[in-house]
């Protein structure tokens, strides 16, 4: 079972037996793969790396653009990476952003067992610290999983770094279902909120939503 299946994102038990059924039509874990989500439970990491199916849904769109370069803000333990990691050609780049060194470490060597330390960088910072150093325009995807309440200035930084036709892709668009009805004390909703008000609305990008695990926003560049 994946991060995934604990359901908490109030859409009611129909959607739930869907999700169920597509993550065991289509989305099979390798051995590796459940090997690290056992060592994430093992060492007390928080278990919130996306779904299967979703880790499924961004190699599937990594390959449809033909991504080469490939940045991702929030590693955890690599699970998403290694899913886009096996996107890549054997010259493409992944790098992805991750403030905690303990996660970073695990990452890392996760990722040199799937035999992606040719093609996955794991950069240690905060994110914020991170993007704005990297090539405007030389993007071909950018994946948001880090802390919520960066989305708004995430999109910024995705918008400057992204190729025409790049991707902006984005988890947890439903925030669990909090997007529905938030409180102003409850700070990320108000800020993942702020982030599709901002996306939709954005001509940088023609966006929209789709309803994999925690939800996932799809903008492709202008
Ligand atoms: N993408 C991962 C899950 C990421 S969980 C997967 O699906 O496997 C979110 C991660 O973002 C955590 O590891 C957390 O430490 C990191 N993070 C939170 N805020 C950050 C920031 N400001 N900069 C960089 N990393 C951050
Ligand atoms: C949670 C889930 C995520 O996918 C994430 O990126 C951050 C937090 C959560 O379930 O709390
Ligand atoms: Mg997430």
């Amino acid at each position: 079972m994946s991060g995934g299946s604990q359901r908490r994102d109030g859409a009611g038990p129909a959607r739930d037996a869907l999700e169920e059924w597509a993550e065991e039509r289509y989305a099979h874990e390798d051995e590796l793969l459940s090997e690290l989500r056992a060592e994430m439970e093992r060492l007390d990491f928080p278990l919130i790396q996306v779904p299967a199916r979703t880790g499924l849904l961004l190699h599937v769109l990594l390959r449809a653009v033909g991504a080469r370069r490939v940045i991702e803000v929030g590693t955890l333990g690599g699970y998403s990476a290694i899913w886009m990691g096996r996107a890549l050609p054997a010259d493409g780049r992944l790098l992805t952003l991750e403030k905690e060194p303990k996660h970073a470490a695990l990452a890392r060597s996760f990722l040199a067992r799937a035999g992606l330390e040719g093609v996955v960088e794991v950069r240690e910072g905060p994110a914020s610290q991170l993007l704005p150093a990297l090539e405007s325009g030389a993007w071909d995807v950018v994946f948001l999983d880090a802390d919520k309440e960066g989305y708004p200035d995430y999109l910024a930084e995705a918008s400057r770094l992204l190729r025409p036709g790049g991707l902006l892709l984005a988890d947890n668009a439903y925030l669990h279902g909090r997007v529905l009805s938030w409180t102003p004390d409850d700070r990320a909703a108000v800020e993942v909120d702020r982030f599709h008000t901002l996306l939709a609305s954005s001509p940088d990008f023609t966006a929209t939503v789709v309803p994999t695990g925690d939800g996932v926003a799809i903008g492709v560049r202008s």
